[in-house]
């Protein structure tokens, strides 16, 4: 008897043992700006006047795209959320929350999850708020999402291991920093805390939220460097400043939020490298856009880091600096590569 529920136990190991490829999530949500924007933005209302919404909705935006196709991606062709989507096998980014059908989704077949990102958001409302969504606001959004997920799932448990075994991947806090977006940047409040400050910790409150929500994998992209034509002020010492209390504010919520695992992708330090020394992955051009808004786009955008006039980055600088995420040799994340939070068995 003994036996052969030891060589029951041995054969159900086999049988379940995982397979050598890496696990893929199960779904991707995003959340941020631009730089992970796959068309939230070409839905959002409002004329063509002052403070009218950035739209990534003419040529040659999507140039490089399958067909030339304007998708709304601020970049010639696939953007990082495409990207880092293809290095765990999915196609591209899953679609924006903006095109879906409301609700969504009506079926799980072929579900990879939601892109809620959108251009020139931010981490406060009050950065952008009436010309585009929020975090908080994307946040609302994937709760509309996991409520109808829920159903489809049928019921709570089912949804928590779904979401537990997805990616929630975020960029955002760019436009937080920018003196132009945001008038509480230099402006002292009354309570001394330095604006950054404020920033991580309402920064922590959307991140507590998808928690608390079912969110456990976390992949989080910090502020990148401003493109050297259109720095304002002292956006790259804030960006620094920033980045450097994201850290450890992150390793701060593992502590405290039961099963919160995160990989934060230093895309600045990642950046700062490249622009040290273009031509080791490939680059010419760091210091210029592709594509400087009027005329026609550079003719071999390969070259450039920069895509266009706003500092998005072109399709090859979100490739290499996917892969740099995913699984890159040098370390440009912590505490773990993108890769490793999926291990062989979730
Ligand atoms: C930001 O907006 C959300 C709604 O999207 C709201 O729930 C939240 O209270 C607002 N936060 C602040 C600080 O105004
Ligand atoms: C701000 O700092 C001053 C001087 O250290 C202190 O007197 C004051 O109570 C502080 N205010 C707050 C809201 O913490
Ligand atoms: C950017 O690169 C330069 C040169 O390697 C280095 O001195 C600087 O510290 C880097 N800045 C950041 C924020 O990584
Ligand atoms: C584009 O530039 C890259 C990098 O300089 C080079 O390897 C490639 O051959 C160029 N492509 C064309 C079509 O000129
Ligand atoms: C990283 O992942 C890609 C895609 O899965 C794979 O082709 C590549 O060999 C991996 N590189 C390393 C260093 O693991
Ligand atoms: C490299 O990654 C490890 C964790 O894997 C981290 O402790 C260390 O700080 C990282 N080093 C650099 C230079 O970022």
């Amino acid at each position: 008897m003994v036996i052969a529920v030891g060589i029951l136990a041995m054969v159900t190991m086999l049988l379940v043992r995982a397979p050598l490829v890496q696990p893929v999530p199960q779904a991707i949500f995003i959340f941020g700006d631009g730089l992970l924007d796959v068309g939230n933005n070409i839905y959002i209302p409002g004329g063509a006047e002052v403070g009218e919404p950035t739209r990534a909705d003419h040529p040659y935006y999507g140039i490089d795209f399958p067909g030339s196709k304007i998708t709304g991606r601020f970049s010639n062709g696939y953007n990082l959320a495409d990207f880092i989507a293809k290095s765990m096998t999915f196609e591209m980014s899953p679609p924006p929350y903006e095109s879906l059908p409301k609700p969504s989704p009506v079926k799980m077949e072929g579900f990879t999850g939601v892109n809620y990102a959108c251009g020139d958001a931010g981490i406060r409302n009050s950065t952008n708020g009436d010309i585009t969504y929020p975090l908080m606001d994307q946040v609302g959004q994937f709760g509309a999402t996991r409520t109808q997920l829920k159903a489809q799932l049928g019921g709570r448990k089912p949804l928590n291991i779904f979401l537990s075994k997805s990616l929630f991947l975020i960029a955002v806090g760019t436009m937080d920093l920018n003196p132009g977006y945001n008038m509480f940047l230099y402006v002292p409040q009354n309570d001394n805390q330095t604006e950054v400050q404020r920033l991580i910790e309402l920064y922590g409150e959307s991140l507590t939220e998808l928690h608390a929500m079912g969110a456990r994998r976390f992949g989080i992209i910090n502020v990148g460097p401003c493109a050297e034509y259109m720095c304002d002020g002292d956006m790259n010492k804030v960006a620094v400043e920033f980045n450097g209390a994201l850290g450890p504010f992150l390793s701060g919520l593992q502590v405290n939020l039961r099963g919160f695992r995160y990989s934060l992708f230093d895309l600045y330090g990642f950046s700062n490298a490249t622009f040290q020394n273009p031509s080791a992955s490939g680059f010419v051009y760091t210091g210029s856009a592709c594509w400087p808004g009027y005329g026609s786009p550079c003719s071999n955008r390969t070259e450039f880091w920069f895509w266009d006039d706003y500092g998005y980055i072109t399709e090859q600088a979100a490739k290499v600096t996917a892969s740099a995420f995913y699984n890159g040799t040098a370390n440009f994340t912590t505490p773990v590569k993108l890769m490793r939070l999926f291990p062989k068995r979730i």
